[in-house]
């Protein structure tokens, strides 16, 4: 290997190609194999992506050995303890912090664009009342498309920017009134002078008889939560939206695939899922062991959710963060948390799985996801929303990567390859011969 090039020789032929070093500012260099094909005639093999770069992107940074995250350069510590997400928002889409000015007019254009078109509201009573949020998620964001997209053109840089300020101001608005069509109350519309994440709990919490007392931490715990969340470079959900909008399709559409593959156990859904693991140790009465030998029974799917990471082979540097969140909360909660053994049980958890060989080898440490469960549980947020508003805080990033991609000049449709290994061409046979 050279110092910016590899090559790679192909035994059967003898033939041999160059294949250019790409060096980013950071993280591993990347081999450039675009013209593998063309100058060998070979594909590469590479199923969940564990070694390929699908892009080039400059806005969020991983360093999954070391536990690192930054958005935009900046750690993700500095930007939980001195930053709001409004700004995190500002900085993901822009690329840079905002100054008092910017952001002040960002605010504007986010609290101005809140509101859903009342034919919107219908559509909500079209579910079924006991339908999952996230699926309510899925239509209406999809169906934001009908409203903007006839008059949207991707490749106008102004008509982006509107479209990812209507969608980051509308997802509070969604998901709260998926919320509240689900257990039957009335619609609480947003209100312009709050601020995004307390119009949001105010949207969730209010009713039309007794209005959302705000609370400060509350408030600051969601805000962490969506600063937290906003973000993870080409995890499932953003790639789906990049390989969506790759197509040139609206960004409605993109978003709405986007939330789709974010709903999944094994990604955003693992919030969720974290819970109802945790409720079936206490009322199965089993104990915690019982459930760390399934986690490790290879004959069992059963894995502990909450836990590992494709990337993080370190502490999750978010989990750090919110695991701090979740004590204080808790703290700050003391004798009226009705989820105490809720939260023992985690606890408990994440000390005997810290310290099992199994868990230690594979370096499979609590991710995010393991708390904010537990977080949202002690806010009273219904389990059928946390990945809702998983949603809303990855809107953002889906966005950000969005408009990346559509800007760059080398951007093209996605189409990865195969290794085709069905039947050989074969005859058709007719159906009285079968
Ligand atoms: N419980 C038990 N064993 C596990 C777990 C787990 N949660 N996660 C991974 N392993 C084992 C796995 O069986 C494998 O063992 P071996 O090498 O002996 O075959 C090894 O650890 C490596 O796992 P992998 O499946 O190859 O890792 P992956 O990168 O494909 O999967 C993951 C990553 C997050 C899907 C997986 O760790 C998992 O299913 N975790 C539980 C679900 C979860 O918490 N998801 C949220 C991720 S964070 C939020 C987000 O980014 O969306």
């Amino acid at each position: 290997m050279g110092n910016d090039t590899v090559t790679l020789t192909d035994n059967a032929t003898g033939k041999h190609i160059e294949l250019p070093v790409l060096k980013g500012t950071d993280g591993p260099d990347t081999i450039d194999i675009r013209n593998l094909f063309k100058e060998l005639g070979y594909f590469t093999f590479d199923p969940g992506f564990m070694s390929t770069a699908s892009c080039e992107s400059k806005i969020t940074f991983i360093n999954g050995k070391q536990g690192e995250l930054r958005y935009r350069g900046y750690p993700i510590e500095q930007l939980a303890e001195q930053s709001s997400y409004p700004e995190v928002c500002y900085l993901l889409l822009y690329g840079e912090l905002p100054a008092p000015q910017q952001l002040e007019k960002y605010n504007q254009s986010i609290t101005h664009h809140s509101m859903l078109d009342e034919a919107i509201r219908r559509f909500y009573s079209g579910f079924r009342h006991d339908a999952h949020p996230m699926a309510i998620m899925v239509a209406v964001v999809g169906a934001l498309a009908a409203f903007y997209h006839d008059t949207m053109d991707v490749h106008d840089p102004v008509a982006r920017e509107i479209a990812a300020h209507r969608l980051i101001a509308k997802m509070p608005t969604i998901a709260a009134w998926s919320y509240k069509y689900s257990i039957g109350q009335p619609y609480v519309y947003p209100r312009n002078e709050l601020g995004y994440t307390a119009n949001f709990l105010r949207m969730m919490f209010a009713t039309p008889t007794e209005d959302y007392e705000s609370n400060p931490v509350y408030e600051r715990a969601m805000d962490l939560i969506l600063i937290l969340h906003a973000d993870h470079e080409q995890n499932a959900s953003t790639s789906t939206v990049r390989l969506t909008g790759s197509s040139e399709a609206s960004p409605f559409a993109a978003l709405s695939a986007g939330i789709g593959s974010l709903w999944g156990p094994a990604h955003g859904g693992a919030n969720e899922a974290v819970i109802n693991m945790l409720e079936e140790i206490i009322s199965s009465g089993k104990g915690l062991q019982h459930y760390i030998d399934r986690a490790k029974d290879k004959n069992d799917r059963f894995r502990l959710m909450g836990f590992g990471h494709r990337v993080y082979k370190n502490y999750d540097p978010r989990a750090k963060i919110i695991r701090k969140i979740c004590h204080d909360l808790l703290a700050e909660l003391g004798a009226n948390n009705p989820n105490q053994e809720l939260l023992d049980t985690a606890m408990k958890l994440e000390r005997i799985a810290l310290e099992d060989d199994y868990f230690v080898e594979r370096k499979l440490y609590p991710n995010v996801d393991f708390y904010s469960g537990i977080i949202f549980r002690a806010m009273n947020i219904p389990m059928n929303m946390f990945t809702v508003i998983f949603a809303l805080a990855r809107t953002v990033g889906w966005l950000s990567h969005w408009m990346e991609m559509i800007s760059d000049p080398e951007a093209r449709i996605g189409r990865p390859r195969q290794l085709y290994n069905g039947y050989q061409k074969r005859d058709y046979e007719s159906l009285d011969k079968r």
